[in-house]
């Protein structure tokens, strides 16, 4: 059996290490935007709250899609520890400024697994990796959009209060059903 495993490899060491990096990356989001979420919730924000509840599922999502290529590929899926997550923010405005943030640098690791696989002509780990370039090109467009409603609404008298009924509608039935690739790819 094990000799079995062994030649039915198809990973390399050092592409299964970085999957495993953006695992953990991904189960960063996830940890993060649960801490978000629930800031918004105890704070009134109940349509960010509810937003960002259902991106921890999405990032869970993200990371267990790897989490199964891995394996399935004669590598060996790694668990992260998650720490130092953040429990407070300074305002919903600070969430979605430290969201674009964090998904530029998803975006960014990314494009370097895409590089090293093409590098390598490993054009099966290339071509799954292809769902995370376009969904990830939808987040930080997300991101945007929402960031922009601060600006366009303002933060004054009923602005934040609208703000969040903003963000609710982008998230069932926006940006995100209109544009996410097929999470089933
Ligand atoms: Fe899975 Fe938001 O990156």
């Amino acid at each position: 059996m094990k000799e079995f495993i062994t030649k039915s490899r198809s990973l390399l060491e050092e592409t299964e290490e970085l999957l495993n990096e953006q695992i953990k990356l991904e189960a960063v989001s996830s940890a993060i935007y649960l801490s978000m979420a629930s800031w918004c919730e105890i704070k009134g924000y109940e349509n960010s709250s509810n937003f960002l509840y259902d991106h921890v599922e999405e990032e869970q999502m993200h990371m267990m899609k790897i989490f199964r290529y891995v394996n399935e590929a004669g590598g060996h899926a790694l668990q992260p520890e998650i720490t130092g997550v953040p429990h407070d923010f300074k305002s919903l405005r600070a969430i979605f400024e430290d969201i674009l943030e964090h998904e530029i640098v998803v975006t960014k690791s990314i494009h370097s697994l895409v590089d090293h696989c093409f590098g390598l002509k490993d054009f099966t780990t290339f071509n799954f990796l292809q769902w995370y370039v376009t969904e990830q090109r939808e987040e930080e467009t997300l991101a945007r959009r929402i960031l922009e409603l601060f600006d366009i609404i303002g933060e004054e008298g009923m602005g934040l209060w609208t703000i969040d009924l903003e963000i609710g509608k982008l998230g069932s039935g926006g940006i995100i059903s209109a544009a996410a690739p097929d999470s089933g790819a």
